[in-house]
C-alpha cells in the first residue's frame, strides 16, 4: 500500500498542530510536529549560552547535538540527547531561539533527513513551514493553514490564560508579527504556500470547522 504523506504548512499560531493532530487521529496516521525539532536545536543553543542569531556558532553546535522524535501512545515526544524536552521547548525564549536557528541553512540540512525518513516509513501528517515546498515536495496532500495575526494572537492569549499565564494581547501579537516576519523573510526555505497547496484560512472558522475542512481535503485528495 502506498504511504500517504500530508504536508501542513502555515504561520505560527494558525492552529496547525491542533488541527493536524485531530485529523491524524481520524485517519490513523502519525502526526509529526517539525517545529519541535527546530525548538530542540534552539534550546540546545540557549543551554550552551550561545547567541542564537550567530549562525556560525549555531552551526557549530550541530557537531555534538542529538535530536530525535519518539511516539508514545500516538503522541510525539522530542528528545535532546536522551532527555525528553517536549515541555521545555514551549517557552517564549525557546520559541524565539527556534525562529533564529531555523534561519541557519546548516540547521535545516541537519533536520532534513530526519523528517524525510519519518515520512518515508509512515502515513503521516507533517506540519511546519517548508514541508510542502522543500521537505515533501511530492506529498499527496498539501495544505496551507493560516489566519489573520489578530485572530492568532486572540487564540494564543486564550490558550495562555487557560494555562494560568497573563501575557498581554499586545505582547503576544507583537511576538506573532515578529516571528511571521522572520519566518517569511529568511533566505532559506522561507514560509510560503506551495503552488499545489490548498489554502485554508481559519480566521472565520471555529476549531471543529477547521478540522472538518482539513479532513475533507485529505479525503478528496486520497480518494
Ligand atoms: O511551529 P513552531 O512554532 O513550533 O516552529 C518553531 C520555529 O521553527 C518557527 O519559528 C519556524 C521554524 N520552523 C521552520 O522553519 N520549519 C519548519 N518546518 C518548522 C518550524
Amino acid at each position: 500500500m502506498d504511504i500517504i504523506n500530508v504536508a501542513v504548512d502555515g504561520p505560527a499560531g494558525a492552529g496547525k498542530s491542533t488541527v493536524s493532530k485531530r485529523a491524524a487521529a481520524y485517519f490513523g496516521y502519525i502526526y509529526v510536529d517539525t517545529g519541535a525539532l527546530y525548538r530542540a536545536v534552539g534550546l540546545n543553543a540557549l543551554r550552551l549560552g550561545i547567541n542564537t542569531r550567530d549562525a556560525e556558532r549555531v552551526a557549530e553546535t550541530l557537531k555534538d547535538v542529538k535530536v530525535s522524535l519518539g511516539f508514545k501512545n500516538g503522541e510525539q515526544r522530542v528528545f535532546l540527547f536522551d532527555e525528553d524536552v517536549s515541555d521545555e521547548i514551549r517557552t517564549p525564549a525557546a520559541s524565539m531561539a527556534a525562529s533564529d536557528v531555523s534561519a541557519v541553512p546548516a540547521v535545516r540540512d541537519f533536520l532534513f533527513s530526519l523528517q524525510k525518513d519519518i515520512a518515508k516509513k509512515n502515513n503521516c501528517i507533517m506540519d511546519g513551514r517548508d514541508i510542502g515546498t522543500v521537505v515533501l515536495p511530492d506529498a499527496k496532500v498539501k495544505i496551507f493553514l493560516t489566519a489573520s495575526p489578530e485572530k492568532r494572537a486572540e487564540r494564543r492569549v486564550k490558550e495562555l490564560r487557560e494555562k494560568g499565564r497573563d501575557d498581554s494581547y499586545e505582547d503576544v501579537l507583537k511576538d506573532i508579527i515578529e516571528r511571521d516576519h522572520n519566518d517569511s523573510h529568511r533566505a532559506v526555505a522561507p514560509l510560503k504556500q506551495a503552488d499545489d497547496a490548498v489554502l485554508v484560512d481559519t480566521s472565520d472558522i471555529d476549531f471543529e470547522g477547521s478540522v472538518n475542512t482539513v479532513i475533507n481535503i485529505i479525503k478528496e485528495k486520497t480518494r
